[in-house]
């Protein structure tokens, strides 16, 4: 039954595209975690908001994404799969976090550094919170685990120090999540600056492989990647380019460390980054046909059957915290 399961909990951004490093550090993870846990898999459109959108590109986003989880190999059969502004207890939990957190703890968030550019004067008051709603998120559901990529640690901390102390505070009422970071592919960089995390935000394009760019975009994007002093095509640390390079090509073919590396004994970098391209190409072929194949109407179904079954669950916790906190 799969109420003996361990729950898991994750969810991805509807805004900008999503590249082989969210496929890479989370949604791979999430489709061979999937049927030993129980599984929610949200896209989280509130925290979208924190940063300026256009509503009609933010509700097309929000269906691509749902479009690219079943793609990647989410099955809404197995998985609850749901947006997170149709489960309205996000919001509710959240405003009862925000009562928990310390404003010090947030201070801390390297993300909310980054994204306000170090400018809390004009930062919204949602990017200052977005961790508090991001607890909210993996607390509801009672999670055990939450399979994320390095940048999500921290804010991952966050939830379980809020969990604890309201546990401390009002009893037990939350399970301490754990977080699953791979120890493969958590940190995918950017194909033009090593230095720097694949990111959706990237102004340069050409530092991103988009899990929806064509084939000779992706042939482009990889010739023009920057590689490092030296010849040899090793996994050695103090050269990232082509650390990194070799981390996708050894999780995009499933071999070993070992093969990719014979694989390239004696060969240049150009060799190296063809084959590259083609196994890339290769992998998100069938993906890509995958994504094209679902209607719009048949994604809200299957958000709308998940919305109802996550609600479900949501509604017991934060029926829960009110009578935990004297509200009901
Ligand atoms: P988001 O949308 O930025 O990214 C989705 C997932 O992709 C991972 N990721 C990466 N992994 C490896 N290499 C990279 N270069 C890379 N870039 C991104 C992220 O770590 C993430 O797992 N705050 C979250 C969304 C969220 C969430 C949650 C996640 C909201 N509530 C509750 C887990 C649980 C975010 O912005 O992810």
């Amino acid at each position: 039954m799969s109420s003996f399961k361990k729950r898991i909990f994750s969810g991805a951004q509807p805004t900008g595209e999503l590249h082989i490093g969210n496929y890479l550090g989370a949604l791979k993870n999430w489709v061979e975690l999937q049927t030993e846990y129980e599984s929610f898999f949200c896209i989280v459109n509130l925290h979208a908001i924190t940063l300026p959108q256009d509503p009609k590109v933010l509700k097309q986003k929000t269906l691509d994404l749902a479009r690219i989880y079943l793609a990647a190999g989410i099955d809404p059969e197995v998985s609850t799969v749901f947006i997170q502004s149709d489960v309205s207890e996000h919001a509710e939990l959240a405003w009862i976090l925000s009562c928990v957190a310390r404003m010090g703890e947030l201070e801390r968030m390297t993300q909310f550094k980054d994204k306000s550019k170090g400018s809390s004067e004009r930062a919204g008051v949602g990017l200052f919170t977005y961790p508090v709603l991001m607890a909210s998120d993996i607390l509801l559901y009672q999670t055990d685990l939450v399979p994320v990529g390095q940048d999500q640690k921290q804010h991952l901390e966050l939830s379980r120090d809020l969990a604890q102390r309201f546990n401390r505070d009002f009893g037990e009422t939350f399970v301490v999540p754990e977080p699953y970071i791979p120890p493969v592919g958590a940190k995918i960089q950017s194909l033009q600056d090593p230095s720097k995390k694949m990111s959706k935000s990237d102004e340069n394009a050409n530092g991103s492989i988009f899990l929806l760019d064509d084939p000779d975009t992706i042939a482009k994007k990889l010739k023009k990647a920057v590689t490092d002093s030296g010849t040899e095509i090793k996994f050695d640390e103090s050269r990232p380019a082509i650390h990194n390079l070799l981390t996708i090509y050894q999780l995009m073919t499933g071999k070993t460390p070992a093969e990719c590396e014979a694989n390239f004994e004696g060969k240049g970098y150009g060799h190296f980054k063809t084959e590259l391209a083609e196994a890339v190409i290769e992998f998100l072929k069938p993906f890509q046909e995958k994504a094209k194949s679902y209607s719009d109407e048949e994604l809200n179904e299957k958000l709308r059957v998940g919305a109802k079954k996550a609600k479900e669950v949501a509604s017991q916790s934060v029926k829960d915290v009110y009578e935990k906190i004297g509200l009901i």
